[in-house]
């Protein structure tokens, strides 16, 4: 904070961040790309793009299309720069893989254990099956990105990111120690424990919605299914582990907002999908968290610098400014389609217009 000429403490009235990207973000396709794509190139220059499409993106001549169409959806000068990623399926060829990586196409492989998730069906039944392709992205130094949860059914749906670390992610670590992980959108101190003590090939995400509610806000007066989220909330016991691994400065923390749009008609429903839309204001819903942590100086570390530093990136080029100017997040979007997160909430940080 900054120190008043009378020695007082007063809160900064702006924050000048180089320009962050976002590690992980839905930007699905057709009618809902083009009216979610133009959020988070607002606020990020980058973004890692999950492949989950139906069908998903398997193939490099796939995602150039998908990219040209992520492209499509924006203004010329956005300077946005979509990073694409490989959806691995069981029989998905190691040579796509390395080609795609090595033309600059695919910036990382995704992997959905089967079923996990949002269009997971084609995901992974069994690690054993896909050790060529992971021999050859630790070969290449191409990042693994994990949706890490287990999907037996008799496993309880809380313990599923605890249960697939010991089953899965230790063994895997230790087959290929030189492989890159991020274990996405991590949700519980066990994770953050375990992703401090992995050493420097092993990274976490964290969101925006996990640094704010645990699990009661899915049940806040009735079943609200804007706050359901695969890996679901946990207890607050969790919320707090992360909201100190995401302002404490390490490297191995980084932005990913896991922003996954789903219409109203989708989430409101008998089965509803899993997903928060948190894109229009993620910056800003960060921002909150590092203030009431005290620790704003931390916000450009983990939005803009550790997530370059672990994907052997440049940071970028420009800066964005965040001001004191406290607004009230619509409740919904898009005539209705959409109810962003924080919706009808007041956000103390605003990015400002003009950069
Ligand atoms: O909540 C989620 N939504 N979690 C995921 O893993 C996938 C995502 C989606 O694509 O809807
Ligand atoms: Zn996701």
């Amino acid at each position: 904070m900054a120190a008043s000429p009378a020695g007082l403490n007063v809160p900064p009235q702006r924050l000048r961040l180089r320009r962050p990207d976002d590690w992980h973000v839905h930007l699905r396709d057709g009618a809902l790309l083009e009216l979610v794509a133009p959020a988070t190139a607002r606020s990020f220059a980058r973004a890692i793009v999950m492949p989950n499409l139906s069908p998903p993106i398997t193939t490099v001549a796939a995602a150039v299309a998908y990219g040209a169409r992520i492209r499509a959806a924006l203004p010329e000068d956005s300077g946005f720069t979509p990073l694409l990623t490989a959806y691995l399926t069981d029989t998905i060829d190691p040579a796509e893989i390395e080609r795609g990586h090595g033309e600059g196409v695919f910036t990382a492989c995704k992997l959905y254990p089967a079923h996990a998730t949002t269009n997971a069906a084609a995901g992974v039944t069994d690690l054993a099956r896909i050790e060529a392709v992971l021999a050859a992205m630790e070969r290449i130094g191409m990042p693994l990105l994990i949706h890490g949860e287990v999907t037996d059914a008799d496993i309880d749906i809380f313990d599923r990111e605890a249960v697939f670390i010991e089953r899965h992610l230790a063994p895997l670590l230790a087959r290929y120690p030189g492989l890159k992980v991020v274990l996405e959108h991590i949700t519980t101190a066990e994770s953050v424990a375990f992703v401090r003590q992995a050493g420097p090939n092993l990274a976490a995400t964290i969101t925006p919605h996990h640094l704010h509610i645990n699990r009661n806000a899915m049940f806040q007066g009735g079943l609200r299914p804007d706050f359901y989220c695969l890996p679901v909330a946990k207890r607050e016991r969790h919320r707090l582990a992360l909201r100190q691994a995401a302002t404490s400065g390490e490297p191995c923390f980084f932005l990913g907002t896991d922003s996954a749009p789903h219409p109203r008609s989708a989430k409101e429903s008998a089965c509803g999908c899993a997903g928060i839309y948190n894109a229009p204001f993620a910056l800003e819903s960060y921002a909150a968290v590092f203030e009431q942590e005290g620790a704003l100086d931390r916000l450009e570390a983990f939005a803009s610098l550790h997530g370059p530093a672990f994907y052997g990136l440049p940071v970028n080029d420009g800066h964005i400014t965040l001001v004191r100017e406290p607004h009230t997040v619509p409740p919904r979007l898009h005539g209705s389609t959409l109810v962003p997160f924080h919706a009808g909430q007041v956000l103390p940080w605003r990015l400002a217009d003009d950069g």
